[in-house]
This record gives structure tokens, sequence and C-alpha cells, in this order.
């Protein structure tokens, strides 16, 4: 089977022409990005601009060790990458062959089974169920045993919740195979596999700075795994994908870890706003331990979210063959930008 190709999603300039409005008048709420802008990384890029005749350091040695002071592991025991969507890739890469089985609960991320089916691999989905779509523990235990790979996104993406500590220890337990931690959201739910790393050899843990860090833009992420893992990913990574401006970002938000915790305990508190606000209007959320919520809006939810995008407000609807065909997600943004989006949901709501 050829691997699918990207859809790339519509862009906040298409979006606002379309709805005849400036750009700024956007809000993404499909992208689980910060909305909290970070006033320090204007002046860190300017600081790096003046080296931008050269490429970055081939080994990104500075980068690696930002990120082991973070995580407490090795340099050794880190690979950056052009945030975690390029480790996933390359993960895929790595350590996938054609006719190997990876497998992965659904909902989740999309990009693992593109990965997959890059390496030529297969993908086997263990369903997660309606309405709480809890972490299915023994079925992944079961499936695991027979797996190449396991993806496991914790916590999860698009659900929200988290995978318990037991969960995720029973699964490396039951596999010969990998385990790929995808820890995009790790900051919000104070989980740190990290420790996982140290004491298992088939463990890799990715990290974001896209999220609670809120350098989306910059494209930088971290893989955490034994030496060996890390020497396999680092021998096939693309020359220089992390430019040395998003270097410097990267360094300057892991040495700065007061402002992401300040934006995770702000996207708490707001998300706790926006599920009593979704609840007022009738609307189930799912208990979140990220910067998003999961919400049942009904049989209407991807005409809803035509209507809001004709708005301005992007919303992450999903296939309407698919277990989330009712639901919406929305990105934690500003109590500004949920006025917005409540009171357009008021109003389009059957
Ligand atoms: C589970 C998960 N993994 C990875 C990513 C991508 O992260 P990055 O921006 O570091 O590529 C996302 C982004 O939404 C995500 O939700």
């Amino acid at each position: 089977m050829k691997a699918p190709r990207y859809k790339w999603q519509p862009t906040t300039a298409e979006i606002a022409a379309a709805a005849g409005m400036a750009p700024e008048e956007v809000e993404r709420f499909d992208h689980n990005t910060s909305a909290t802008p970070t006033p320090w990384a204007v002046e860190k890029a300017a600081l790096s601009l003046s080296g931008l005749n050269e490429y970055p350091a081939a080994n990104y040695r500075t980068l690696r060790d930002a990120a082991s002071m973070v995580s407490g592991l090795d340099p050794e025991q880190i690979v950056p990458g052009a945030g975690a969507d390029e480790l996933i890739l390359l993960c895929g890469r790595a350590f996938l062959d054609r006719g190997d089985t990876a497998l992965a609960t659904t909902p989740t991320y999309p990009l693992y089974e593109i990965a997959t089916l890059q390496a030529g691999a297969v993908l086997q989905p263990v369903p997660a169920s309606p309405p709480d779509f809890e972490f299915p523990v023994d079925d992944v235990v079961r499936a695991a045993r027979d797996a190449d790979l396991v993806w496991l996104c914790a916590p999860s993406n698009p659900i929200g919740n988290a995978v318990s500590d037991d969960a995720v220890d029973a699964v490396i337990a039951a596999t010969d195979g990998l385990v790929v931690i995808d820890a995009a959201y790790a900051e919000f739910s104070g989980t740190d596999w990290s420790v996982r790393v140290a004491r298992h050899h088939n463990v890799i843990v990715l990290r974001t700075l896209s999220k609670a860090y809120g350098i989306a833009g910059a494209r930088v992420g971290y893989a955490m795994a034994h030496p060996d893992l890390i020497a396999a990913i680092d021998g096939i990574r693309p020359p220089g994908s992390i430019s040395s401006v998003s270097v410097e970002l990267g360094i300057a938000a892991l040495e700065n870890p007061q402002s992401m915790r300040a934006t995770v305990a702000t996207v708490q508190e707001l998300r706790e706003e926006l599920t009593l606000s979704l609840a007022s209007l009738g609307l189930r959320a799912l208990p979140s331990q990220t910067n998003f919520v999961l919400c049942e809006v009904g049989a209407r939810a991807a005409s809803i979210a035509e209507q809001l995008m004709d708005e301005g407000l992007v919303v992450r609807k999903f296939p309407s063959d698919g277990p989330l065909a009712n639901y919406l997600r929305f990105t934690v943004r500003t109590a500004s930008a949920h006025t917005r989006l409540i009171s357009a949901l008021e109003r389009y709501l059957p």
C-alpha cells in the first residue's frame, strides 16, 4: 500500500480571505498551540541572526545539553528534531521495515499511521471505546506481544486523557518491540516518562517545544532513548533541519521553565472555564490533561465547524465515518477567544 499523502490544512491567511476578515481576527482552535505570547523569543531570535551566514552546528550539542539539563538524561540519550513530527517520521524510517507491524490506539494522532505506511509497515489499530475513550490497556497489551513498534500517545491527542503509569509499564513489559511514547502534552499532565528511558532499552520518549513551551513556529522537539536508538535516529536525520535561530529559541525555552509553568497554569485554569461554559450549553467535554478539550457536539458537528470557520473560528472536526464524527476539538486559547467561540456555538447549536 502506498503511504498516504499529506492534506495540508488551510492557512490563517486563506481562512481570513474567505471570511473577509483580517488574519489577526482568525482564532485557531485547531492546532493545540499556545495562545501565550513569548516576548523573550524576539530578543533571542535577533541575537542569533548574526550567525546566519553559517550552518547550525551539525551535532546540535548545545540543544542536547539544554534538553539533558531538563530531563536529567545524558546528551547521548537525546537527539533533537524539527518538532516531534520529524522525530515520529524518523522513528518509522529507523525502526520499521516492510511488512512489520506497528500498533496504535484509535482515534489517535494521524502521523503515526503515515510514518508506519511510509516505512512499508502495517498499522494495527486498537480501538478505544466511546463514550470516554479510555486507554484500552488489556487490548493494547495483548496486541503489543506481536508488534514491532507501539505508538503510545500519552496524554492522548485527540482525546486529551492521560495514560496511567501502570498502563504504560504493562505495555513496555508486554513487548519485545519498541515503544514510542509521544509525550507532546507531558507538561500539562505532569508525567515525566524520561525515567522509563533510563530503565528500558526499548523505549523512546518524544517531547516538543510547540505546546507548553509556546514556540511551535520554531519547530523544535527532541527524542530521548538508549544511546543505540538515539544513534540510529541521528544517523538518518536530515542535516540541519533545525535552523540556528530555532536552536537558540529552543535553548532559551528550555532554560526558562518558569515561563512554561506559567503557561501550563493559565491553560489549566482556562480549560476548566471553557469546560464549564460548554457544559452551560449542554455540551459534554471529556476530561483533559492537555491544552485542548474534546467535546461531544452531536450529529451536526461537521456543519457547525464549517459555520464557525466562516466567522474565523477554526476548530478541529473529524471524519464522518469515524468514532469522533459527532465531536469537535477545541484548543484552549484566551478568555476573549473562548467568549467568541461560546457565543457562536450558542447561535449554531440546534
Ligand atoms: C500527539 C502529538 N505529537 C506530535 C505533535 C507535533 O509536534 P511538533 O510541533 O513538535 O512537531 C502534535 C501536534 O499537534 C501532537 O498532538
